[in-house]
C-alpha cells in the first residue's frame, strides 16, 4: 500500500463523445490513475466499453489506466486488454471460476492483478490468493452504474480486509459513491486508492481540480 492517497477517477461518470478530452481534463486536475469500467451487460447490467476504446485513449497520458473488468468470463479477454494498455487488471471474484490460475494469468502478462468483491461478498473469498495481489478493490455499491449509494457495512470490510494483508504492498481500492464524506470514512478504515465518477466530474472541467482536491483533502485528513 503507498502512503499517498489515489485519485482515480471513473471514466464511466465523463462525456463520451470527448473521451480524449475528458482524459486530459482530468489529469490536468490532478488524478493520479484512470479508472476505465467495463461492463458486459451479463455479470453486471449495464454494457460500456472494451479494449479498442481503451487503446483510443491509451496515448493521453502515462498515468496508471485501472481496469475494472465486471465481465464474466474475463479469462477470454485478459490479453486483449493488455494488448490495449492496461496497468491493472482487476477481475471479480465473484465472476472467476479459478481466481488464482486467472491472477497467474495477469501477472504472466506483466501486468499487475486486482480482485475486486461485490459488497455482500466475504473478504475470506481472496484469503488464499493475498500473495499474488496488486490491488484488492472493495465496491461500495453493486457494480453497473454509476451514482449510486454508498454501502455503509462495506467499511467494515475494508478494517477486516486491512488487518488480513498485513505488510504485504496491496493498494486497498474502493469505487462507488465517494464523496467527502464517504472517502474520509474509507481512507480511515484502511482504503488507499480511490475510485470516484459522479464527485469528480460533477460540474464540467472547470470543477474537476477541486473536486479532486476535495476528496483528496478528506482522505489524507483521515488517514493523518
Ligand atoms: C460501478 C463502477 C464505478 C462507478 C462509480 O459499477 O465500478 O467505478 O463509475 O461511480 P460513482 O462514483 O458515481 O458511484
Ligand atoms: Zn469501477
Amino acid at each position: 500500500m503507498t502512503a499517498k492517497t489515489i485519485i482515480a477517477p471513473s471514466l464511466l461518470a465523463s462525456d463520451f463523445s470527448a473521451l480524449g478530452e475528458e482524459v486530459d481534463a482530468i489529469i490536468e486536475a490532478g488524478a493520479d490513475w484512470v479508472h476505465l469500467d467495463v461492463m458486459d451487460g451479463h455479470f453486471v447490467p449495464n454494457i460500456t466499453f472494451g479494449p479498442p476504446v481503451i487503446a483510443a485513449i491509451r496515448d493521453r497520458t502515462d498515468k496508471v489506466f485501472d481496469c475494472h473488468l465486471m465481465i464474466e468470463p474475463a479469462d477470454p479477454y485478459l490479453a486483449a486488454f493488455a494488448q490495449a494498455g492496461a496497468d491493472i487488471i482487476t477481475v471479480h471474484a465473484e465472476a472467476a471460476t479459478h481466481l488464482d490460475r486467472t491472477l497467474q494469468a495477469i501477472a504472466d502478462m506483466g501486468k499487475k492483478a486486482g480482485v475486486a468483491l461485490n459488497p455482500s461478498t466475504p473478504a475470506t473469498a481472496i484469503e488464499y490468493v493475498l500473495d499474488r495481489l496488486d490491488l484488492i478493490l472493495l465496491m461500495t455499491v453493486n457494480p453497473g452504474f454509476g451514482g449510486q449509494a454508498f454501502i455503509e457495512p462495506v467499511v467494515d470490510k475494508i478494517a477486516a480486509v486491512a488487518a488480513m494483508i498485513g505488510d504485504r504492498p496491496i493498494d486497498i481500492e474502493v469505487d462507488g459513491g465517494i464523496t467527502p464524506d464517504t472517502a474520509a470514512k474509507v481512507a480511515a478504515a484502511g482504503a488507499n486508492v480511490l475510485v470516484a465518477g459522479s464527485s469528480v466530474f460533477a460540474g464540467g472541467p472547470g470543477a474537476y481540480a477541486d473536486n479532486i482536491s476535495a476528496l483528496r483533502a478528506a482522505a489524507d485528513n483521515a488517514r493523518g
